[in-house]
């Protein structure tokens, strides 16, 4: 593995999406540990699309059965598409079906955003869900994952999106014009609240979004990614294979 700083992230470079998976899930692990010590349970957000089934395989397989803390793990979602969580474009159905229904997670913990609702009743239900469950824990995740789009963006925040700016909310809908779809998504004042921040990122396809977020000084509109910068201490780590990392210089 090689690593190596930009942006004030840590970036670590491994040889396959495998073994990006391992250490993401001993990240994940140690970093629960650490918040069920400190704080007694561990809040996370889970990341969408194809790049974290494999870290959320690994943490369901027996390899992870010492992870004892399902019981003081609570689940979220970055973000979700809207549609039934039955449907194969679900978020939520991609962590049931790798994860959720593999581990001993009490259902009341597992907060899914309801994309089957209209959009702005959705993104409000899971405001005010969301809201009560920080309020009592400082506010913010413990572990935010999120993974990287061709086109930089993350969670469902794209490119030149109103949603980029907005600073007031938690959780929004927005319109999103590339897909013609609305979809559910946290806002960078919650993302950027968390207090450990960790990018999946694999494959030849994201090279160019990745050198676009991590080097040069594109606009971070145009590559939301790159607005990722966490506040309050929090800090960023990028897991990145060797086929997404051909265009960084390091
Ligand atoms: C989603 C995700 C999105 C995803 C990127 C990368 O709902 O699609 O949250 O932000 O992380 O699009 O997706 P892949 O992992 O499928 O490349």
């Amino acid at each position: 593995m090689i690593t190596f700083q930009k942006q004030g992230a840590r970036v670590e470079v491994w040889h396959d999406l495998d073994d990006l998976s391992a250490r993401a899930a001993e990240l994940f692990i140690s970093t629960a540990y650490e918040s069920i010590t400190g704080n007694g349970d561990f809040t996370v957000a889970l990341s969408g699309g194809s790049t974290p089934r494999a870290l959320y395989a690994r943490l369901a397989s027996e390899a992870h059965e010492e992870y004892a803390a399902w019981a003081r793990t609570h689940v979220f979602w970055s973000d979700e598409r809207c549609v039934p969580p039955t449907d194969e474009q679900s978020n939520y159905r991609m962590a049931r079906e790798t994860l959720l229904d593999h581990v001993p997670l009490p259902p009341q913990q597992i907060h899914r955003m309801r994309g089957e609702d209209e959009p702005a009743s959705a993104a409000a239900l899971y405001t005010s869900q969301l809201g009560q469950h920080l309020t009592s824990r400082a506010g913010r995740f413990n572990l935010m994952l999120l993974g990287l789009g061709d086109d930089g963006h993350t969670a469902s925040l794209f490119p030149h999106s109103s949603a980029l700016d907005d600073m007031e909310h938690l959780v929004v809908a927005p319109f999103v014009e590339k897909l013609r779809v609305h979809r559910l998504t946290l806002t960078f004042r919650v993302i950027n609240d968390a207090a450990h921040t960790i990018f999946l990122v694999s494959g030849e396809a994201k090279a160019a979004a990745l050198h676009a977020v991590l080097e040069g000084d594109a606009d971070p509109h145009a590559w939301p990614a790159r607005m990722v910068r966490p506040a309050h201490g929090g800090n960023l780590t990028w897991l990145i294979d060797q086929d997404a990392a051909t265009q960084l210089s390091y």
